[in-house]
């Protein structure tokens, strides 16, 4: 069985990834420093596998454990890289931790997955790269725009990091996925997302202030240029994200790959407002939401939805899932978490 390393595996989008990779055979390794999950989240994997993903406790930052970790794994196929920071606010107070956090890591494991035979390497990126597009839907061949965050701007480093890598290396293969909004959980309940305090995400806000843990929403601003006057987002279902994962993956192992450097927008093609999320949530838990409009937040842009064509045309994917499944799943997670 072909041996995949996935990086930030306990954490939301790589837990459920994880769950695919096991779904179709593959031998998961997973790094976590659990500075931003919790262990708990291996039996979750177990529970829908019924496979218990090998497990090593290691912080990317420390370079001399990465170079043991290669050399003990040095049979590894593919490696899908989320370990990093990625809360927006916080980049904006703490930037070297997040210059630190996301792209030492980042050459350190590039460095060791150029030692091995096969160098496979997905990398975890963000529609926010693109900031503010001047077209919509947004395509992979969009301007990227100056980042509005530091953790914007070590996905758009990242991915240049990795584009450079890849000249000089022409048996390194990378495909960067730029996701757009990762909601929901696994239909199961066993694992989904996990926010460490007040959720700044959407979705999970919507879930704790139904099950009463928060007050109420906060709606950042009515008064944007959309039909309803609130932020439109391309809401795409964490499962639906992680199986891409899987595909991308399966293209490098193919060698069916355009290039050695490809990049795909990964969203549903369609674009919901915050009210719109909230009526969904509505419909699908038959509970009335408590939210209430404020002030816009600094930094949120507009709108943003993926041009999907790239990734349904040349990666052979598209998603499955719609709003409401994505917000039933949210809801059944919350309930089984916290109910
Ligand atoms: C969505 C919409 C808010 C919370 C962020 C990161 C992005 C990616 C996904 C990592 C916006 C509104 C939100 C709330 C609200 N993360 N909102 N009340 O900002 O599109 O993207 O998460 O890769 O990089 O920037 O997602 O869920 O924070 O906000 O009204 O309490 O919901 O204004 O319009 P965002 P979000």
């Amino acid at each position: 069985m072909m041996k995949v390393l996935v990086t930030g595996g306990l954490g939301f989008i790589g837990s459920h990834t994880v769950v695919e990779l096991q779904n179709k055979g593959y031998d998961v390794v997973i790094i976590d420093n659990l500075s931003n999950s919790s262990i708990d989240v291996l039996d979750g994997i177990a529970k829908i596998t019924g496979k218990k993903p090998v497990f090593e406790n290691l912080d990317l930052r420390d370079k001399e454990k990465v170079i043991m970790f290669f050399k003990k794994h040095n049979d590894i196929a593919g490696v899908i890289h989320f370990a990093a920071s990625k809360a927006v606010g916080e980049s904006v107070k703490n930037p070297l931790l997040y210059y630190e956090n996301n792209l030492t890591t980042l050459v350190y494991m590039l460095q060791q997955i150029c030692e091995l035979d096969q160098k496979n390497f997905i990398f975890s990126s963000s529609c926010t790269v693109y900031g503010q597009a001047d077209k919509l839907p947004i395509t992979e061949d969009a301007p990227v725009k100056p980042a509005e965050s530091p953790y914007g701007n070590t996905k758009q480093i990242g991915e240049e990091i990795i584009r450079d890598a890849c000249k000089v290396n022409n048996d390194l293969n990378a495909i960067a996925l730029r996701y757009f909004n990762p909601i929901g959980a696994h239909p199961s309940a066993e694992i989904g997302e996990l926010p460490i305090g007040v959720p700044q995400n959407l979705v999970p806000y919507i879930t704790q202030t139904a099950i009463g843990m928060r007050e109420q929403l906060s709606v950042f601003g009515d008064d944007y240029p959309t039909p309803d006057g609130t932020c439109i987002r391309d809401y795409i279902h964490v499962v639906d994200l992680a199986k891409a994962h899987v595909v991308a993956l399966e293209r490098l192992f193919q060698n069916k790959t355009a290039s050695n450097y490809e990049v795909f927008n990964l969203g549903t093609g369609k674009g919901s407002s915050v009210l719109e999320v909230i009526q969904s949530f509505e419909r699908v838990s038959g509970t009335k939401l408590n939210y209430k409009i404020v002030e816009r937040r600094e930094g949120d842009i507009t709108a943003a939805y993926a041009n999907t064509k790239h990734a349904n045309e040349v990666l052979g994917w598209k998603t499955e899932s719609s709003l409401d499944d994505a917000m039933r799943s949210a809801w059944n997670w919350e309930k089984k978490i916290r109910g």
